[in-house]
C-alpha cells in the first residue's frame, strides 16, 4: 500500500464536510459475491440477455433459473467484509454522508450502513409485474419457478434488469449527493454502465476529490481520480480507517 497515497486519502476525508461513497461489485468480491466483469465474472459464464427485461418477460423460467442461481442459491449467505463495515463505521463517525452503491446484494445495509442509495434496486425484494404486490425470498418457492403471485401475475425481483429505467429516488438523491459531496470514496467499479458511473463524474464536476479504491484501474481511474489506492476493498479500507480514526475497525 503507498503509504503517502494512504495519508493524502485520510486527510482530505478528515477535512471533509461532506463525503460520500460509491460502490461496485469489486466491493462485494471478498464477500464471496463474484464481479460482473474481469475474471471470473459473472458475464463470463452467463449471458446478460437473461437478465434483459424483454427477454424475462418473453422466457421467464429460463430467466428464473439463471436468476435463482446466480442471486438467491449462491449469494443468499454473503457476509458484509471490512470494506463494507469501514464505510458503515465512517458513517457512524460522522465522517461520510452517503454510499451509492450499483450493487443488489444489501451487503451495506448488513454492516450497519443507513443512507444507500441503491441505483440498481435490491435483490431482498421481489415485486408481482401485475398487482405490484410485494414479496420477500423467504415467501417464494424457488423449486417451482417460475414464480406466480395469488392474483396469477409474473414475480420479478425488484432490482434492475437491463432496459429498465433507475428508480427515482435513488437517482435524485444519488444526483443531490454528487452535488455536494468533496469527497468521494470510489471502491470496486469498472465504471462501464450509465446511468451509474455518471454520479462520480458530477461529483468530480462539483469539484469533489476522487478516491478509488481498486485491485485494478478503471473507467474512472485516467479520467476523475485522483487518489488511486491500489489494492483489495478490505485490506485497504481497514487501512484508511485506521489512518483516519487511529482506530483499528472492529
Ligand atoms: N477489491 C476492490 N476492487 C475489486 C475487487 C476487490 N477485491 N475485485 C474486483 N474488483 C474490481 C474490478 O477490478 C472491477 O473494476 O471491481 C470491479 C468489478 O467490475 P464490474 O463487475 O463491472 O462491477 P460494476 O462496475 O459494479 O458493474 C456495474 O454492471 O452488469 C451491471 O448491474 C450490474 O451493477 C452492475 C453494473
Amino acid at each position: 500500500m503507498d503509504e503517502t497515497k494512504l495519508l493524502k486519502a485520510a486527510r482530505v476525508l478528515k477535512n471533509s464536510e461532506f463525503s460520500m461513497a460509491f460502490t461496485g461489485a469489486g466491493i462485494s468480491v471478498e464477500s464471496g459475491v463474484p464481479p460482473f466483469r474481469g475474471e471470473g465474472g459473472i458475464w463470463s459464464k452467463y449471458d446478460p440477455r437473461t437478465l434483459e427485461l424483454n427477454y424475462f418477460y418473453a422466457n421467464p423460467l429460463e430467466s428464473w433459473e439463471v436468476i435463482r442461481e446466480l442471486f438467491y442459491n449462491f449469494f443468499g449467505d454473503a457476509q458484509a467484509n471490512d470494506a463494507h463495515k469501514a464505510l458503515a463505521q465512517f458513517e457512524e463517525a460522522g465522517l461520510l454522508h452517503c454510499i451509492v452503491t450499483q450493487n443488489i446484494d444489501n451487503l451495506h445495509q448488513q454492516a450497519g450502513s443507513s443512507k444507500v442509495y441503491e441505483f440498481h434496486g435490491n435483490s431482498q425484494k421481489l415485486k408481482c409485474v401485475q398487482c405490484k404486490n410485494y414479496y420477500s425470498p423467504d415467501d417464494i418457492d424457488f423449486e417451482s419457478l417460475p414464480p406466480h403471485c395469488e392474483c396469477g401475475g409474473l414475480i420479478k425481483p425488484d432490482f434492475i434488469f437491463f432496459g429498465e429505467s433507475i428508480p427515482m429516488a435513488a437517482y435524485q438523491k444519488s444526483v443531490q449527493a454528487a452535488a455536494q459531496a468533496e469527497v468521494v470514496i470510489l471502491i470496486g467499479s469498472t465504471g462501464e454502465v450509465m446511468p451509474a458511473a455518471q454520479i462520480p463524474y458530477m461529483a468530480k464536476q462539483n469539484g469533489a476529490t476522487i478516491i478509488e479504491v481498486n485491485t485494478e484501474t478503471s473507467n474512472f481511474t485516467k479520467s476523475i481520480t485522483d487518489i488511486y489506492l491500489n489494492g483489495k476493498a478490505g485490506a485497504v479500507m481497514r487501512e484508511l480507517y485506521k489512518a483516519v480514526t487511529g482506530e483499528a475497525l472492529n
